[in-house]
């Protein structure tokens, strides 16, 4: 084989790089079918095309007052629960935020960089306040720029955003391009990627709300850990309508929601669901629901309880994945210091 060769085979076996995806999940307690058919699902095959950094959003958490034994445990259980659903610390890298310290480092630089009326604009931070209006605390004002580090750290690419990051994404963009006009080029300016097949799951007794744990009425949510009698339970009471018929239209949320929902469970599109259901009652088709998210989520809940009960393991997982993501954050912490002027 001549020089040539091996250096046109070894072009060939480069693969192109992949685009980093960063992302973050709050470790606010328990996750429900919305978090899992919008969000987590969607993390799980987004392994396959990206090069994807994940990491439990911990020091977001303590922006609201928490009990310290709850919001450890509520981070190690959502861990284990994106573990058992398919995140996988071969494919991904996977850690607790709060065990890479750049991520604080850089929020406090890039706080620099973020201005009071940028941050007062903030319709998270409008909505939170009123909430806990108790504790509007600094850490809350300035979660944008943490969010900001989170991302531009790992000099992510592309951010998979919901309707409620997407202002927050947009203020890292700006952060990203004005520090970048000042120093010179330092951060990828981020992207935000439009999921694929995310569901919007409804509330299932009110389904002009979205599905959401914080509801007064369990029966309007379902979550990732609900027994699977639970689940049927709980479909068999969601809202219908009076038409008796299982088709998707305007007017027909609750079965619009339900429709979504089993759509998302099995792939099947809306028309051929129209068909399956042709003639039958919504009884039929509210106990094939339940049947579908529990076929979902039975295989993932056997695999969580295997995993909380291994908390060596765990540990061991994400202090491999806080090693990889340190290696990544330092090269950007040290030359953003650097660029700045901090002695190190
Ligand atoms: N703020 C996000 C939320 O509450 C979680 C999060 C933290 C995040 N850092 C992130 C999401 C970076 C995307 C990218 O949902």
């Amino acid at each position: 084989m001549t020089n040539t060769e091996v250096n046109n085979q070894g072009a060939q076996e480069a693969p192109a790089r992949k685009k980093r995806i960063f992302s973050a999940i709050q470790p606010s307690g328990q996750m429900t079918l919305g978090n899992y058919l919008g969000a987590i699902r969607n993390w799980v095959e987004m392994q396959d095309e990206f090069d994807c950094v994940y990491a439990t959003a911990n020091l977001h958490a303590i922006t609201v007052r928490q009990d310290p034994k709850k919001l450890k445990e509520n981070t190690l259980n959502l861990f284990a629960l994106l573990i058992a659903s398919g995140v996988d610390p071969e494919k991904s890298i996977f850690f607790h935020q709060s065990q890479v310290a750049a991520h604080a480092e850089l929020a406090w630089v890039l706080g620099t960089f973020t201005q009071f009326g940028e941050l007062s604009r903030m319709t998270q931070f409008k909505d939170k306040s009123a909430r806990h209006a108790d504790n509007i605390n600094a850490g809350l004002f300035t979660y944008p720029s943490l969010m900001a580090a989170d991302i531009l750290l790992y000099q992510a690419d592309l951010v998979p955003v919901g309707e409620d990051q997407k202002q927050h994404l947009e203020l890292t963009r700006d952060i990203a391009e004005r520090f970048n006009g000042i120093y010179g080029k330092t951060f990828v300016v981020p992207e935000p990627y439009i999921k694929k097949n995310a569901a919007r799951v409804r509330n299932l007794l009110d389904p002009s709300k979205k599905m959401s744990k914080s509801d007064q009425n369990t029966k309007s949510y379902i979550l990732m850990v609900d027994e699977p009698a639970t689940i049927m339970k709980k479909f068999r009471s969601a809202v219908t309508d009076s038409e008796a018929c299982v088709r998707y239209a305007e007017g027909k949320d609750g079965i619009n929601n339900l429709m979504e929902i089993y759509s998302a469970c099995t792939g099947k599109s809306y028309e051929q669901i129209e068909d399956e259901f042709r003639g039958k009652g919504y009884g039929d088709f509210k106990n094939a629901v339940g049947e579908a998210v529990v076929a979902v989520l039975e295989p993932i809940q056997i695999r969580y309880k295997e995993l909380i009960s291994d908390k060596k393991y765990l540990d061991e997982l994400a202090r491999n994945g806080a090693a990889s993501a340190e290696r990544l954050a330092k090269r950007t912490i040290e030359k953003v210091y650097k660029k700045v002027g901090l002695v190190r």
